[in-house]
């Protein structure tokens, strides 16, 4: 049995064009014109008028996530789901286990989470949250066991932050195990230090959130990321940039030769700190670090997009509920856990705001929110591309398609979308795991549970 995908218009990376595709259980085997139906059966998919792009990569989730005293409010069935409803087929989830928890202990934890659940491809970021000889130990393990990335904080003080003798160590680590690491960079000292200013001048609401965490403050941990990076010579990887200063330390870093890449979130393509800003307490749904900031670095993020100074468009999806989670910080804008859902939204809103608002091209959305991350996170060529021995994970998507993005109608487990009315223009039509079909028009239909964990082997192939 196969699957059949007849007329589609394919958009990778660098090509487009109108063909065929035959998937054979779970392989592309053939791209050509006229493909017939195969006589021993299977299903034929009508792509005409629609785009086949390579299966969505997320590199940046937290859909199993303890903390700031609570846990994100997605597993990994709920997750998984509307990861693929909005086009993602592959997700890369945060492992980011307590200081005090051991990283095997971690690691094993976050598979169990995801073995019976995940309806999606999956990997992880190794968090490291403390380095001593016993968790180097672990770590080593845990590489072997194919994954492939680090994750580092330097941020958040006394939970998982680390100290510079321990980033040194982690980057030396990678360095020598071939691994990239994956860091939050802000400085957890001025973060500490303005909060309590903050505090004590009286201002508690979500927008001391953001007064706390300026652009400097992201910049500085840049900064301090590139000069440990230059130091040992590992390649690094910044997660959620959110601002035209942090991104400038990464380009005068790579002028000096450090091999860094760059994700940003959609959260910061599209949204600002005003938002942050809403009355009565609504600004808390936008609360996440680094912070939304001033709108005029939308305009920065996509042009770096555009121009590939950007690698990637993640979401660093980590849903807090409005009922009784984010309240947690209703009289304290420090307690309010950080995080803003966006996971099954983030394509279309690419597609939207991106493509059809002529902001970038076609092959730059899949570039950014799929080839990118398959090549920096060495999946590619099994995913991030349409090609022969490639896995079939596919989305048919529907130029034509209108609709609004609404808490009522989504997946996610979650009781408010920070996207709540936007408009879409166009969504997946048809999207495949594997070769078997895991959402039609807007609907799951694929299996919990047939989600692999994908083992990555050695070698980064970063900037
Ligand atoms: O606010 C955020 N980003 N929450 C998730 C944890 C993290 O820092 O990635
Ligand atoms: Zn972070
Ligand atoms: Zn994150």
């Amino acid at each position: 049995m196969g699957l059949l995908i007849k007329n589609g218009e394919i958009v990778t990376g660098d090509s487009r064009y109108v063909a065929d595709i035959w998937c054979e259980g779970e392989t592309i085997t053939r791209i050509d014109h006229n493909i017939d139906p195969p006589a021993g059966g299977g299903e034929v998919i009508d792509a005409s008028g629609k785009y086949v792009f390579p299966g969505f990569i997320d590199p940046h989730t937290h859909i199993y996530l303890p903390f700031m005293g609570t846990y994100s409010k997605d597993d990994y069935e709920t997750g998984t789901k509307a990861a693929l409803v909005g086009g993602t087929t592959t997700i890369f989830d945060m492992c980011c286990p307590s200081r005090s928890m051991e990283p095997g202990d971690g690691f094993e934890t976050w598979k169990a989470q995801a073995k019976e659940k995940a309806a999606c491809d999956y990997s992880f970021h190794m968090g490291v949250t403390r380095f001593d000889d016993n968790s180097a130990a672990q770590l080593r393990k845990i590489v072997a066991e194919g994954v492939q990335s680090f994750k580092i904080f330097l941020a958040y003080k006394g939970a998982f932050g680390i100290d510079d003798s321990e980033l040194y160590q982690t980057l030396r680590l990678a360095k020598e195990l071939g691994v990239l690491t994956t860091a939050h960079c802000e400085n957890e000292t001025l973060v500490a230090e303005t909060q309590k200013k903050l505090l004590a001048e009286g201002i508690t609401g979500p927008e001391g959130h953001h007064e706390s965490r300026p652009p400097r403050v992201e910049a500085e941990g840049v900064n301090h990321l590139m000069t440990f990076a230059e130091m040992t010579g590992a390649p690094v990887y910044i997660v959620h940039l959110s601002c035209r200063e942090a991104l400038e330390e990464a380009i005068r870093a790579r002028l000096r030769g450090v091999r860094v890449s760059v994700e940003t979130l959609i959260q910061y393509l599209l949204l600002d700190k005003s938002h942050a800003e809403r009355p009565d307490f609504e600004g808390s749904k936008y609360v996440m670090s680094p912070p939304l900031r001033d709108k005029k670095n939308q305009e920065a993020l996509w042009n770096a997009l555009r121009q590939g100074l950007i690698d990637t468009v993640g979401t660093d999806h980590a849903p807090f509920d409005f009922a009784v989670q984010k309240p947690m910080g209703r009289d304290d804008f420090t307690k309010i856990p950080n995080g803003i859902p966006a996971l099954e939204d983030r394509i279309n809103l690419l597609y939207t705001y991106g493509v059809r608002k002529g902001r970038f091209d076609l092959h730059t959305l899949v570039g950014v929110a799929s080839t990118n991350a398959a090549k920096i996170f060495n999946l590619f060529p099994q995913k991030g591309t349409i090609q022969l021995g490639s896995d079939a994970d596919l989305v048919i998507y529907d130029p034509d398609y209108r609709g609004k993005l609404s808490a009522g109608t989504h997946l996610m487990n979650i009781d408010y979308n920070a996207f709540e009315g936007w408009a879409i223009e166009g969504r997946p039509s048809v999207v495949t795991v594997r070769g078997e079909i895991a959402v039609r028009d807007g609907k799951f239909v694929g299996t919990v549970g047939r989600g692999r964990f994908l083992e990555r082997s050695s070698g980064t192939t970063c900037a």
